[in-house]
């Protein structure tokens, strides 16, 4: 049956890549952001946390860092490159201030995840399929759809400064 699914996904891909007049090169963008069969991991909201990030200026968000099994062993042994199979995800949310909260606190300090903002995005192991991308599949969902391919090609780029720990930046929080 996932067989099947992934099948489908495939065809419908390529078909929708070609009735849009697309080049080769744009065909295999659409294979590319069909990672996961184009749809969310249906598990990744269980995955266990690896740590929390703050960014200020215009993003403004929270974000926690979730990692599947293969990640979470490798990084609670310090097992770098990070093994085939590794998925990591990054979820993120408006920073918001809770009134709620602050009414306890007796003054404004409290500030928690409000609406999802800047998709939820995946770092995926596979050395051999992503061999031109250090070995890591990129990929990123808004409203749980995938966004297109053209919208990953800074993915990669980006993650370069942290080529010494194969190209994650995240550390595991203690
Ligand atoms: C402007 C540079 C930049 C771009 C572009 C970028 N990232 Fe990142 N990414 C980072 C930094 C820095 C972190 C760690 C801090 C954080 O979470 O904000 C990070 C964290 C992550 C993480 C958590 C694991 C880790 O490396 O810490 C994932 C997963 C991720 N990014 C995926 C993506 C995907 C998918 C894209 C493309 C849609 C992307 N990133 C684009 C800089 C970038």
């Amino acid at each position: 049956m996932t067989r099947f699914i992934f099948a489908f996904v495939s065809i419908t891909s390529l078909f929708g890549a070609v009735s849009y007049g697309a080049t080769p090169s744009d065909q295999s963008d659409a294979e590319a952001s069909t990672i996961f069969g184009g749809k969310l991991p249906p598990d990744y909201r269980d995955w266990k946390l690896i740590s929390v990030a703050h960014e200020e200026g215009t993003l403004n968000d929270l974000r926690a860092i979730l990692g599947n099994d293969v990640a979470i062993t490798a990084y609670r042994q310090g097992k770098l490159p990070f093994p085939e199979g590794t998925i990591i995800a990054r979820l993120a949310w408006n920073y918001t201030p809770s009134e709620e909260n602050d009414k306890v606190f007796g003054k404004p300090q409290s500030f928690v995840a409000g609406a999802p903002k800047e998709g939820v995005q995946f770092m995926v192991k596979d050395s051999s399929k992503y061999a031109s991308t250090g070995g890591w599949g990129f990929t990123e969902f808004i409203d749980s759809k995938p966004v297109p391919q053209n919208a990953l090609n800074g993915c990669f780029s980006c993650h370069l400064p942290a080529k010494a720990s194969d190209f994650v930046f995240t550390h595991y929080a203690p």
